[in-house]
C-alpha cells in the first residue's frame, strides 16, 4: 500500500457569520498540533473565502470551495468561477456534494464537467459520491457509486485522478447522526479503488478516499482506522473547534 497523507476537510455549508466563523478558523488554525501529519482543509461559504484566506496565511491549513462553476466566465448570475477561487489561494473545490445534486439539480454530467474544469485549471477536485437510502436498501450501492464515478472518468480520463480526492458520502448518513459503520465505509472505499484500478492500479492505490456523513469526535477514530479510509469530509462537527480538532488528530 502507498503511504497516503491523511486529509480532513471542513464543509461549513451555509452556516455562520463573520462573527462566529472568525473564532472558529482561528481556533482550528492555532489548535492543530505541530506534528500532525494530516492535511487540513477549510471550505467556507464563498463570500468568506477572502476573510478565511487572510486568517490562514499564518498557518498550515489549506482553503477549499464548496462549489464552483464549470464555466470560465460570463453571463452566469450568482456563480463563482475557478479564477475567482484562485485569487484567494484555494487549493481545493468540492464537486458534486449530494446537496448540490439533490437540491440544485446537478446531474452526473454537470459534476463531470465541473471536475474537468477544476482539474484543468490546476485546482484539486474533492469529488463526492454516494447512494440514497433506498438505493442501499435495494442493494444498488455499488451500481450507483460506479455510475457516478464512471461519468467523471469518461469525461476527464483516469490520469486526472492522480490530482484528485474522492469522498464516499452515503446520502443517508449526511447530517442525520447515523454514520456508516467502519465496515460499510471500507467496503465501498475498496470498491471505488477497484473501479479506478481497472484503468490504472497506481492511481487507484495513491488516491485519497475520504469518508463523509455524520463523522464526529466520537466515531472518527474507528472510521479512519479502516485501511482504505484516508480521512473525512466533516459537516456539522466542523463547526465546533474542539470536535473538529479531535477529528483532525484522529488519524492512524
Ligand atoms: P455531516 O455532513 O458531517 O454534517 O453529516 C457531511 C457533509 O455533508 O459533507
Amino acid at each position: 500500500m502507498t503511504d497516503r497523507q491523511p486529509l480532513v476537510a471542513a464543509n461549513w455549508k451555509m452556516n455562520g457569520t463573520l462573527e462566529t466563523l472568525r473564532p472558529l478558523v482561528q481556533g482550528v488554525r492555532d489548535g492543530i498540533a505541530p506534528d500532525c501529519d494530516t492535511e487540513v482543509v477549510i471550505c467556507p461559504p464563498s463570500v468568506y473565502l477572502a476573510e478565511v484566506c487572510g486568517l490562514l496565511e499564518k498557518g498550515t491549513l489549506k482553503l477549499g470551495a464548496q462549489n464552483v462553476s464549470e464555466h470560465e466566465a460570463g453571463a452566469y448570475t450568482g456563480e463563482v468561477s475557478i479564477d475567482m477561487l484562485k485569487d484567494y489561494q484555494c487549493h481545493y473545490a468540492i464537486i458534486g456534494h449530494s446537496e448540490r445534486r439533490s437540491l440544485f439539480g446537478e446531474s452526473d454530467h454537470t459534476v463531470a464537467d465541473k471536475f474537468f474544469s477544476v482539474h484543468r485549471a490546476g485546482l484539486t477536485p474533492i469529488l463526492c459520491i454516494g447512494e440514497l437510502l433506498e438505493e442501499r436498501e435495494a442493494g444498488n450501492t455499488e451500481e450507483v457509486v460506479a455510475l457516478q464515478l464512471d461519468a467523471v472518468i469518461e469525461k476527464s480520463g483516469i490520469q486526472a485522478f492522480s490530482e484528485a480526492v474522492i469522498v464516499y458520502e452515503p446520502v443517508w448518513a449526511i447530517g442525520t447522526g447515523k454514520a456508516a459503520s467502519p465496515e460499510q465505509a471500507q467496503e465501498v472505499h475498496a470498491f471505488m479503488r477497484l473501479r479506478l484500478a481497472r484503468h490504472d492500479a497506481t492511481i487507484a492505490d495513491k488516491i485519497r478516499v475520504l469518508y463523509g456523513g455524520s463523522v464526529k469526535a466520537t466515531n472518527a477514530n474507528e472510521l479512519f482506522s479502516m485501511v482504505d479510509v484516508d480521512g473525512g469530509l466533516i459537516g456539522g462537527a466542523s463547526l465546533v473547534v474542539k470536535d473538529f480538532l479531535t477529528i483532525c488528530h484522529a488519524m492512524r
